[in-house]
């Protein structure tokens, strides 16, 4: 049985280092940092460019919604904006969710957050939501992402091949998941 109260009136989680809030329009600034970053964009494959005004529109929409829960992630000890994190694609007959995570700056890659964040919010779909899968997926040419990931008990179902053009390149999607019934880690 899923939760919509746990996605409407998401809670705020707390790792040892961040703490996840509700994603919103105070999040503005930190958001523009990233979200044209061809760096950044690349790893997520996104090929739009977002105006300013559709950024904010979109955080003005996300609080209260009962079909996704989007974070932003925030460094506890000064409050730096970091990144956001998200369930979407709520499935609720199947209780499944897609889980995306992008960090807003190169800076603050490979410091162990990404890991930290998973983490919680696998913990927050499978054990507050009710989920019982969370899937994703994530590029071949991101080994980062994958390891993180795996480390955090995703495990990989399968590739849909070719299914990213990149500036002349096919790139294959590779997908994974992790059950309410695997092993936690
Ligand atoms: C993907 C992302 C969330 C990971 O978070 P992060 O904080 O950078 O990653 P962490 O520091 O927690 O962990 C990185 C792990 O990958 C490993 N790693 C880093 N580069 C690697 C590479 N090229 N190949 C293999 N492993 C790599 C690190 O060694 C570490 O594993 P370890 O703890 O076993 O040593 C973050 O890098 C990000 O937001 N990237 C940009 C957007 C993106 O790629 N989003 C995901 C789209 S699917």
């Amino acid at each position: 049985m899923i939760s919509e109260h746990a996605l409407a009136q998401q809670a705020t989680l707390f790792t040892p280092r961040l703490k996840l809030e509700q994603l919103g329009e105070k999040h503005f600034a930190g958001m523009m940092q990233g979200i044209n970053n061809p760096e950044l964009s690349k790893l997520t494959g996104t090929l739009e460019v977002f105006t300013l005004e559709r950024i904010q529109s979109w955080l003005t929409g996300l609080p209260g919604r009962n079909d996704r829960a989007d974070w932003a992630i925030v460094r506890q000890s000064d409050g730096v904006f970091l990144g956001e994190v998200v369930l979407n694609n709520l499935d609720e007959h199947n209780q499944s969710m897609n889980f995306r995570i992008a960090l807003s700056s190169v800076e603050v890659l490979n410091q162990g957050y990404g890991t930290e964040v998973t983490k919680a919010v696998i913990d927050y779909g499978l054990d507050v939501v009710g989920l019982h899968r969370i899937s994703l997926s994530v590029f071949a040419f991101n080994p980062r992402a994958r390891r993180v990931y795996e480390k955090c008990g995703f495990v990989q179902e399968g590739v849909e091949r070719d299914a990213l053009f990149w500036n002349g390149v096919w790139v294959d999607s590779i997908i994974m998941s992790v059950l309410s019934s695997d092993p936690r880690v």
